[in-house]
């Protein structure tokens, strides 16, 4: 189930991922105008009064018809900003939170205290338990294949799996590349779906146009799983890594661990030249502005699900 206050003036059920570095304002407004929801995180301006700068931005922005908007926060010991980030997101009423790293029952409850929704990015079950212990609203199951830290779990077996013990907002992540994928993520038991890399590929993402135009010649074969960047096994676009100086192969390899200090030029950094990307690049074929990839979306599911009617009807079940 969606909760209410995210339901309002959905009309294409899934989430514009927050993405490091990539995720600004002009993201979010337009997608939230364009009927899905937008979100950033938080992480993304470099200091809290930035991050309130954006949430102004944000809110004198909104339509009486848009969708809702959500920010990222990372609960983890080392993002000294949390509590400063915390107090503005109640301050401001943020409509949806999605915490990463930590599921924590302080922030849980932070947010309820407004009527806010938390949703928390998990890759495996027993994270998810934790995460419902903390009674988070929803979970968003970051499957293989995803852009930035992805898991290494089926999507099939997350949903199967955590739906059996968890009655909140399913979100699927991991590659959702067309409107056909986020049918078939409902169609699996997932409430929404969620999308990251698709949306790097727009006018209003803040990714350099190489990075962009990189999106547009790789294929899934092209994308690295590690943990030698980030320390967090996450999917990297191989070209990237090689115009940075790395050997692809060696950053697969547990054995062979890269040294940052080492083989890296001075210049590169994790995200910044290095670039994520998930397993779904090979769909993307051109960059285009938000409102026009959301109709396409929204396009490519209508006709997903009018195919998959039309073809189980045949089956008499
Ligand atoms: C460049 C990039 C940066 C990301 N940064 C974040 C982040 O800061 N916080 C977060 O929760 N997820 C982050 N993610 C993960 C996305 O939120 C989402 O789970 C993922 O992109 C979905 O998979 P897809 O890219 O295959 O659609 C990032 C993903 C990418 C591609």
């Amino acid at each position: 189930m969606i909760p209410a206050t995210l339901r309002k003036n959905l009309r294409f059920p899934a989430i514009a991922a927050p993405m490091f570095l990539v995720s600004g304002p002009e993201l979010v407004i337009a997608t939230c105008q364009a009927g899905m929801i937008g979100t950033f995180p938080a992480l993304n301006q470099r200091t809290s009064d930035g991050y309130v700068e954006w949430l102004n931005q944000i809110e004198a922005a909104r339509g009486p018809d848009d969708a809702a908007y959500g920010v990222n926060l990372i609960v983890h010991g080392t993002n000294t900003r949390l509590m400063d980030d915390l107090k503005i997101t109640v301050a401001h009423k943020v409509p949806l939170v999605i915490t990463s790293l930590g599921a924590v029952k302080d922030v849980v409850d932070a947010v309820h205290s407004y009527g806010g929704v938390v949703f928390h990015d998990i890759i495996n079950a027993r994270h998810a338990q934790k995460a419902a212990e903390a009674g988070v609203d929803g979970l968003i199951l970051v499957s293989s294949g995803a852009g930035g830290h992805a898991g290494n779990q089926h999507p099939f077996a997350l949903i199967n799996e955590i739906r059996s013990f968890f009655k909140g907002t399913l979100i699927l992540s991991g590659a959702l590349s067309t409107g056909q994928d986020v049918a078939a993520a409902l169609m699996a038991g997932a409430d929404l779906g969620y999308m990251g890399t698709r949306f790097i590929a727009t006018d209003e993402a803040r990714a350099d146009a190489a990075y962009k135009q990189m999106l547009i010649d790789t294929t899934a074969k092209d994308i690295t799983y590690t943990d030698a960047i980030s320390g967090i096994n996450a999917n990297f676009l191989t070209p990237s890594l090689v115009n940075n100086g790395l050997d692809p192969n060696a950053a697969k390899d547990p054995k062979h661990k890269i040294d940052m200090a080492h083989e890296l030029n001075p210049d590169a950094k994790a995200w910044k030249t290095i670039w994520s990307a998930g397993q779904g690049v090979g769909s993307i074929h051109e960059i285009m502005p938000v409102a026009e990839l959301v109709e396409q979306l929204s396009d490519e599911f209508a006709a997903a699900t009018d195919r998959f009617f039309k073809t189980s009807a045949g089956f008499n079940l």
